[in-house]
């Protein structure tokens, strides 16, 4: 959370700070604000609020200052306000600093530095930093970065500037995202790659604790203890088109509408010709594969629907035991775990703080440690054994749509690959099901251009005034309600709940009165008799209800007021096409409220904090 950026170069750099923060703000719009050096002094701007509103007083900095830093904030200590956006500055105004993430001791070093002087102006935890710096400082602001490094806990980024130095920025990171871009006679800084994706392709990752002076022509890491650490320079291939809308009217839409993509490149090349599942750099042996005994999948909020998908395929394919859990429980926790447990982290981002303390206890545990995620080089990626791409491309709607596709397409993957190198899958089972994966994402292509999202627009509409959703499934169409209700609250604001639908009669049921609207996730499955059931208890109650159902199932017509019909496929892989009205049946929702979809309130993409 947060999304920070610096520019170093010989081109005004207000403009180019800025565009860099709307590719970051996606990681919080609680507030923003630049700082650039021009004529010995920072220029400083604050807004309160999106990117828009700092759009709007642009113009109030001026100049030709081509060195400078930028903040999007998630606000974490101190509510949104212009004092407590960054960037921050000491008590001198020669240092300004941007952070992302959390200083943990923050009370302690704000007292002490209290103590010896420094003046406060804000509530926020990032301040602290900018009066380490002040205080470390002896005329290199490499030093001073390190010595307040060395002073600081918690997992954090941050870039700092100096008016003594206006030529350089110094950046450090801990746990949380740092990437350096390297351009011609300019370079950047910033905790995503799309911030400068226009400008260029050439990226270097940076670890924990290595300093990183930038200058116009030069890149220097160094140790904390100053010793010379090389990185070699990447190029990333992604698309910057990705990045833009595209001609929808959000990127959520955009990306639902991507998922066909989205699951087609998960699956590429991870399928042989015999229909077999091929998955490398999982770090697992065929022999350590055989010998495990149980599977702990770990993720937060959408992933954490992807792992329960996760749970049904592994158990009934591979024949493992599994549990999920959301990582903020597990992390604290005394798990059962160890050598012979597979852990799944899923993360799309890579980078969520609890997940990842969840991989470092199963870890140190013992345990084999797969990351599932959508990014490469993130934290994830390097705290693993092994890891698994979900290949759905950036991702910027908050609410995660395209990269839980992808999830659920790398669990049904891994499963068949578990099931396979452990001997309890046969080929032709499994070549039957790769098969049907294989036609999972023309099927979806063709249901969203057959006009799937306006038949679902039709009906979200009447529900804008809705005061209350419960969303049903049985077996492992209860992840897709689940994260259908999910998508609800996160961006209608309406309060959903999600039920197993025949646990429903042990408590939700009580909520029901006429008229209330019902979700059932109807379609063909080993328990649909049984789900049936439950949605006439849930009629006789007065109950609408919206039911997804497989195409052609007439059954449900004189049950359910509303039907979004989905193609068929096995019940197994059957997540991939029904959560897809329910995505949209919340997007039409939220838009027709006149939500803002993109952004959706208190909410950030990316959880770098506990
Ligand atoms: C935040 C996002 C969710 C996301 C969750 C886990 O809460 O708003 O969309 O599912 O974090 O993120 P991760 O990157 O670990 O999958």
């Amino acid at each position: 959370m947060c999304g920070i950026i610096g520019y170093v170069g010989t081109r005004p750099c207000r403009d180019i700070l800025f565009r860099g923060l709307r590719k970051l703000e996606y990681r919080g719009y609680d507030s923003a604000g630049i700082s650039i050096i021009d004529g010995g002094r920072f220029k400083l701007l604050h807004s309160v609020g999106n990117l828009d509103n700092l759009e709007a007083r642009l113009s109030e900095l001026d100049g030709e200052g081509t060195v400078g830093i930028a903040h999007t904030r998630w606000a974490t200590h101190g509510r949104p306000s212009n004092e407590n956006a960054h960037p921050h500055t000491d008590c001198s105004g020669r240092f300004a600093i941007v952070l992302n993430g959390i200083v943990e001791n923050y009370l302690s070093l704000r007292s002490q530095l209290q103590q010896e002087g420094h003046e406060f102006t804000s509530e926020t935890d990032a301040e602290v930093v900018a009066h380490l710096i002040e205080r470390a400082y002896r005329g290199s602001l490499r030093d001073a970065v390190a010595e307040a490094f060395r002073q600081m806990e918690g997992h954090f980024t941050y870039c700092a500037v100096a008016v003594e130095e206006p030529e350089v920025i110094v950046a450090v990171r801990k746990e949380t995202p740092l990437v350096v871009g390297l351009g011609e006679g300019e370079n950047y800084v910033a905790s995503a790659i799309p911030a400068f994706l226009s400008e260029t392709r050439r990226v270097i990752f940076p670890e924990d604790a290595e300093v990183v002076v930038v200058t116009r022509d030069s890149v220097e890491i160094t140790s904390l203890a100053g010793d010379t650490v090389s990185r070699s320079p990447q190029i990333v291939d992604w698309d910057e088109e990705a990045a833009e809308k595209a001609g929808y009217e959000t990127f959520m839409l955009k990306e639902i509408h991507e998922q066909p993509v989205a699951l087609a490149d998960t699956l590429a090349e991870r399928v042989g010709p015999d229909g077999r599942v091929i998955l490398e750099g999982l770090g697992l042996s065929f022999e350590a594969l055989r010998s495990l005994r149980q599977v702990n999948i770990v993720a937060c909020g959408t992933s954490y629907h992807a792992g329960l998908v996760g749970k049904y395929a592994l158990e009934r394919w591979a024949r493992l035991p599994v549990e999920v859990e959301v990582a903020s429980e597990f992390r604290y926790r005394d798990p059962v775990i160890g050598p012979g447990s597979l852990c799944l982290a899923i993360s799309q981002s890579g980078e969520t703080a609890d997940t990842l303390a969840a991989m470092r206890l199963a870890r140190e545990a013992g345990a084999h440690v797969v990351a599932v995620t959508n990014i490469v080089g993130s934290q994830a990626t390097r705290e693993a054994h092994g890891v698994l791409f979900t290949r759905a491309g950036l991702e910027i709607g908050v609410a995660a749509t395209k990269t839980f596709l992808a999830q659920v397409m790398a669990m049904l993957l891994l499963a068949l690959y578990v099931g396979q190198e452990r001997g309890h899958l046969a080929t032709e089972d499994v070549r039957g099901f790769t098969e049907e994966l294989r036609r999972i994402p023309g099927l979806l292509r063709d249901y969203l251009e057959e006009g799937a999202a306006g038949r679902v627009e039709q009906v979200a509409r009447r529900h804008t005034n809705s005061r209350f959703f419960l969303c049903l499934g049985r077996n492992i169409s209860l992840p897709v309600a689940l994260e259908g209700a999910l998508k609800l609250k996160e961006i209608s604001y309406i309060p959903t709940d999600a039920y197993a639908a025949g646990e429903m009669k042990h408590g939700p049921i009580a909520l029901l009165e006429e008229g209330s609207p019902v979700l059932v996730v109807a379609t063909d499955s080993c328990v649909y008799d049984k789900l049936i059931s439950n949605v006439q208890e849930v009629k006789a109650r007065g109950a609408s209800v919206i039911a997804v159902a497989s195409e052609g199932n007439v059954g449900l017509t004189d049950m359910a007021e509303e039907i979004f019909y989905v193609p068929r496929t096995h019940e197994m892989l059957s997540p991939l096409l029904s959560v897809v009205p329910l995505q949209l049946f919340a997007y039409y929702v939220a838009k027709h409220k006149g939500e803002k979809v993109d952004q959706p309130r208190n909410l950030a993409k990316t959880v770098t904090v506990e």
